[in-house]
């Protein structure tokens, strides 16, 4: 069976002129990578960027050109990097700091936008959040309204928004709060002021990240009526599984910090309830659901009593925190990370009392004392200053680890029916059968590559570095046993006499 031309999801793209924000991120790259590979003939990709540590948009975009990500658009496709146009803009900004010039361009030419700029930090101050969160995605649809030939406008959420909920459906919600009370609230009160309100206004949700985005949420079904809308939920998004390689990754957030943390040795205790399942979704497949969002948006003809569509991007594949864990501690041994300090060997667990007492002896105990070592040396201590960081990330995340949630799954079950069937192999976004303990491998081997730049050509010398760290650990452990067992025999012995 071959399909209409004119439905195939790379025949809907071609000509079509996109406006991504968050464009240099972690799901703005494989987006902009899936685009240009799978959908060769779309017009151009409008990346709304700002200039960060020195470098302004253009040199920004040179070098995340240069990333693995695209060896293989280099390779298929060299000349589509030229449909990349940078367009400098911030956020933060009201108007999301766009010239006159372009914003009128993009008047002019956009059809489908994609938003995904967000600051994904948890604990940011109440202001910068809704700022960044909750005020752009106005005023991203504020300017969507003046497009001409808008088509599609998806907005890219988070399947933790409505954390209340034990059952998360694919629609939207009645918002936390007034959206516009909020930003103008953000937009006249002090940052010491309105840090006072924060716990307030927050109620039931766990973090300011959550409650701009929750909030967002509610901007995007307010402007539904007037626009093409769909809001896409991912969960916790982990690297890819297969395209454009198997293994992507390229931010250390919260879980990968933590896993890279546990894979050193430094981190021996995690605060999370192991009998509950994981969820997480690989990057690759949520930029093919936000793709084919997209797509049926565009080719659903729009009126004002259209609902909103939403779509949860959640895990197909249920396991529980202690399994992945026992797979990554097991996959972690055939291939170590280099420079380990301690055998890896997590434990979790949700009791809040043992989680402290064991924090202070397998973290605090043993930072303090390698520090002073490091000290004396003449090395730059930083073991207390990085096991406090990893403390916080994992206060913070145990929020999320702790509890569990079910996420319905209709609308993506219908929307990935229609794909059209030679259409699938590039853009299903079903990964039901694949091997989970070959995904974590490949994922190992990817925050190897990709984010600590390990050479995998060393892999033998940090397998016998491991195994030197191995009997170093397990000789430690035999003295402190039997000097803990010696104490117990004389103190037994003391009241036999
Ligand atoms: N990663 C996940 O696990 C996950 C899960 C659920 C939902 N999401 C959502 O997916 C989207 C993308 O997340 P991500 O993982 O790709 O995050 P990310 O790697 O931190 O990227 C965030 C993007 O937003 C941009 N941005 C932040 N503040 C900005 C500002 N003031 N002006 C202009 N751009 C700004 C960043 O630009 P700079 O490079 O200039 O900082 C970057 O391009 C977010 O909306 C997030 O809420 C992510």
């Amino acid at each position: 069976m071959t399909t209409d031309p004119v439905k195939s999801i790379p025949a809907f793209y071609a000509g079509q002129s996109i406006f991504l924000t968050g464009a240099t991120g972690f799901l703005g790259k494989v987006f902009i990578e899936k685009v240009l590979r799978s959908c060769p003939d779309v017009r151009e990709i409008f990346m709304l960027m700002r200039p960060k540590k020195g470098l302004s948009v253009n040199k920004r975009l040179e070098k995340i050109l240069n990333l693995p990500l695209f060896d293989k658009l280099r390779e298929e496709r060299p000349s589509n990097f030229e449909k990349l146009v940078p367009i400098s803009g911030n956020v933060s900004e009201k108007g999301l700091g766009l010239s006159a010039a372009d914003r009128q361009m993009l008047i002019e030419r956009v059809t489908i936008i994609i938003h995904g700029a967000a600051s994904v930090r948890l604990n940011d101050t109440l202001k910068y959040a809704i700022f960044v969160n909750t005020r752009a995605t106005r005023d991203i649809c504020i300017l969507a309204q003046s497009m001409k030939n808008i088509k599609a406008l998806v907005y890219i959420s988070t399947a933790f928004t409505h954390v209340n909920n034990p059952l998360i459906e694919e629609k939207a919600y009645p918002p936390i709060a007034d959206w516009q009370k909020i930003i103008d609230m953000a937009e006249s009160l002090d940052n010491h002021t309105l840090n006072i309100f924060t716990a307030k206004c927050l109620d039931y949700i766990p973090n300011t990240y959550i409650f701009s985005k929750n909030l967002a949420e509610s901007v995007i079904q307010e402007y539904s009526s007037s626009l093409p809308c769909a809001i896409v939920r991912p969960s916790m998004v982990t690297s890819s599984i297969k395209e454009p390689m198997p293994g992507w990754i390229d931010n250390i957030y919260g879980p990968i910090g933590l896993y890279i943390g546990g894979g050193k040795g430094i981190i021996r205790i995690g605060c999370c309830n192991k009998n509950l399942n994981e969820d997480i979704v690989p990057v690759d497949i949520v930029i093919k659901a936000i793709l084919v969002v997209s797509w049926k948006i565009g080719l659903t003809s729009f009126s004002a009593d259209s609902t909103l569509f939403v779509l949860n991007c959640t895990t197909q594949k249920h396991i529980t925190h202690q399994n992945v864990m026992r797979m990554l501690l097991s996959v972690g041994r055939e291939i170590p990370l280099e420079g380990i300090i301690w055998t890896p060997n997590g434990r979790l667990t949700d009791n809040l009392i043992l989680f402290y007492i064991l924090t202070i002896f397998l973290h605090m105990l043993p930072a303090i004392l390698i520090d002073l070592v490091l000290k004396f040396s003449g090395r730059q201590p930083m073991l207390v200053r990085l096991q406090r960081k990893l403390y916080v990330a994992n206060c913070v995340l145990s929020h999320f680890s702790s509890h569990e949630w079910k996420f319905s799954n209709t609308n993506k079950l219908a929307v990935m029916s229609s794909i059209p069937p030679d259409n699938r192999d590039m853009f299903s976004f079903d990964y039901f059968d694949c091997d989970m303990r070959e995904y974590i491998k490949n994922s190992i081997i990817g925050v190897k590559k990709f984010l600590l730049h390990e050479d995998m050509n060393r892999l033998d010398a940090a397998r016998s570095h491991s195994k030197r760290v191995y009997l170093f650990v397990t000789m430690v452990e035999t003295i402190v046993s039997i000097y803990i067992l010696r104490m117990i025999y004389w103190w037994i012995y003391s009241f036999t006499l």
